[in-house]
């Protein structure tokens, strides 16, 4: 007997359909799978076994051979557990021979149990993609599945409970579609009114925010810079329900989502330990998961004492933060993950602290600021927009009784700056100053005459690189866009120009 029964496998964030086949023929008794199966789907036949005795059946005498379609893609994990069995229990007659609109998904446990298994979202998505009506998931991924609509949707415990299901009893019922609640959630414990003075480093904070500007702050211990960063997600704009789709999708992929809340409607905001490896940062491993990087993608990465992190982990980043996206090799293909994020790097201007302080006197050498600064490569350094030196607040800002602005209130003003970028660079690929591509700088950061000027003094007075002074265009431009001025002016040149205080104070 010959049956055919439709599964979904996953590489990296790409899912693929697989054919599962199931032949049953007379001969000593045996138990094959192929089409390249890797170590993890070998185990599946122990499971399969173990499944089908679980609901009282013998497993056949005969030859059984399973095979994977296509052959020619590399598969791996448990997720086709599920499907095998379905199939074998077609060959055996058991269940009826076709199910055409039915994609089954979903590892085996012992004694019939169905487990969860990651990336859910992305297979169900490619399952209604191909025409599929219906998909029978493990129950603890149904509600992730259930985002996809227009798809039945069955969650499923035991296989117990499935054959009986499919038996004509319909017991189960389909999940309805989950439709999350998006409205914007601001944290007590987190809001910038907590924030005492830092005028300047506030400011810079929320013009980062509105342009989507990488940052780096640089400051004194204590001065407040892992405070300032820490709330840097409450005044980003809400995500979109595409960006909302997209991260969540990373997440699912990671194994990440929450059961009970299957999306992520927050900016995700990582703060990995200096101490991660190259790999938890970028991502990576013989089935290639996504690292904080990609788990922060359309949010916030945020390397707290950056110069505590190993040189060359830092430089992996380069590449994704330019591409917004990272690539993992491995001999069964490459593995894509998106990565577009805001990434704020938090130091300590020297191994003492305080130089460049205006409280306390540094006590280092020009040497050791020299080498403490290097720990991060120039081309490392060169993807931050902005510089802010944060200071410690002096006492008379410290016991202010005036009450400082609230995450809520500065969130409106970045929302409406990015709505006019949104508006310029409808269509053409990217939505933030951030992103504008070199080839568009001229067009779209366009100045008043005295701002060309001011910019063109300022550019030989700073003797910056052309690169400095690309970057400088883009953040003025969002000065400009906070302040609703068309064309970049005076002011948001001066701007643009102080959060550059990184390039005099240490590199010349
Ligand atoms: N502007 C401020 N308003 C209110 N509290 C502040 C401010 N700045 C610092 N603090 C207080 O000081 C503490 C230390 O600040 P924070 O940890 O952000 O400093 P840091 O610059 O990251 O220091 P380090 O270099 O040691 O990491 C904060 O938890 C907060 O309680
Ligand atoms: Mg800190
Ligand atoms: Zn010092």
């Amino acid at each position: 007997m010959f049956a055919v029964t439709n599964s979904v496998g996953m590489f990296g964030m790409n899912a693929f359909l697989v054919t599962v086949e199931a032949e049953l023929s007379r001969g000593s008794p045996q138990f094959d799978l192929s089409g390249l199966p890797d170590i993890g789907i070998k185990e599946s036949r122990d499971r399969v076994r173990s499944a089908t005795s679980s609901i009282g059946l013998k497993f056949p005498k005969g030859k059984v051979l399973i095979n994977l379609a296509p052959a020619n893609v590399k598969k791996s994990g448990s997720s086709f557990d599920l499907a095998i069995f379905i199939s074998l229990m077609q060959a055996m007659d058991i269940l009826p021979l076709k199910m055409p609109d039915s994609i089954f998904i979903g590892e085996l446990g012992l004694h019939g149990t169905i487990r969860g298994v990651h990336g859910i979202m992305s297979m169900v998505m490619l399952a209604r993609k191909n025409g599929f009506h219906e998909v029978y998931v493990p129950q603890e991924n149904a509600k992730e599945a259930s985002v996809i609509d227009n798809i039945r949707v069955y969650g499923v415990d035991t296989v117990d409970r499935l054959m009986a299901h499919l038996l004509n009893q319909s017991i189960l019922k389909p999940e309805p579609h989950y439709i999350p609640d998006i409205t914007p959630f601001l944290s007590n414990l987190m809001d910038f009114k907590d924030v005492r003075g830092q005028f300047k480093a506030r400011s810079g904070i929320e013009l980062a925010a509105a342009g989507g500007h990488n940052v780096l702050l640089i400051g004194s211990p204590g001065s407040g810079k892992s405070m300032l960063a820490n709330r840097l997600g409450t005044i980003l704009p809400q995500m979109t329900h595409e960006e909302i789709l997209e991260t969540s999708n990373v997440y699912s992929v990671a194994g990440l989502l929450p059961s009970e809340q299957p999306l992520i409607v927050q900016r995700p905001f990582r703060a990995p330990h200096h101490t991660i490896s190259a790999a938890g940062l970028v991502g990576g491993g013989s089935i290639p998961v996504p690292g904080e990087i990609s788990l922060a993608h359309n949010g916030v990465l945020f390397l707290d004492e950056m110069a505590e992190f190993n040189r060359a982990t830092l430089e992996i980043l380069r590449q994704p933060l330019e591409n917004r996206k990272v690539s993992i090799s491995r001999v069964s293909g490459t593995a894509e993950y998106p990565c577009n994020i805001m990434l704020v790097g938090a130091m300590n201007p020297c191994p003492c602290g305080f130089y460049g302080s205006t409280q306390k006197q540094c006590t280092c050498t020009q040497k050791q600021i020299k080498n403490y600064i290097s720990r991060i490569s120039g081309p490392m350094l060169e993807r931050f927009d902005m510089h802010i030196d944060v200071d410690p607040i002096p006492y008379h800002e410290f016991a202010s009784k005036q009450q400082p602005e609230s995450s809520a209130v500065i969130r409106q003003r970045v929302e409406l700056a990015r709505k006019r970028q949104e508006q310029r660079y409808k269509g053409l690929g990217f939505y933030c100053n951030s992103m504008i591509p070199d080839n568009l700088l001229d067009e779209f950061c366009q100045m008043t005459p005295e701002a060309e000027n001011l910019f063109g003094k300022m550019y030989t007075h700073y003797q910056m690189s052309a690169r400095t002074g690309a970057r400088i265009k883009k953040v003025a431009r969002s000065a400009a866009d906070l302040h609703g001025n068309a064309l970049i002016t005076n002011q948001d040149i001066s701007i643009a120009v102080q959060f550059r205080g990184f390039d005099s104070k240490y590199l010349r």
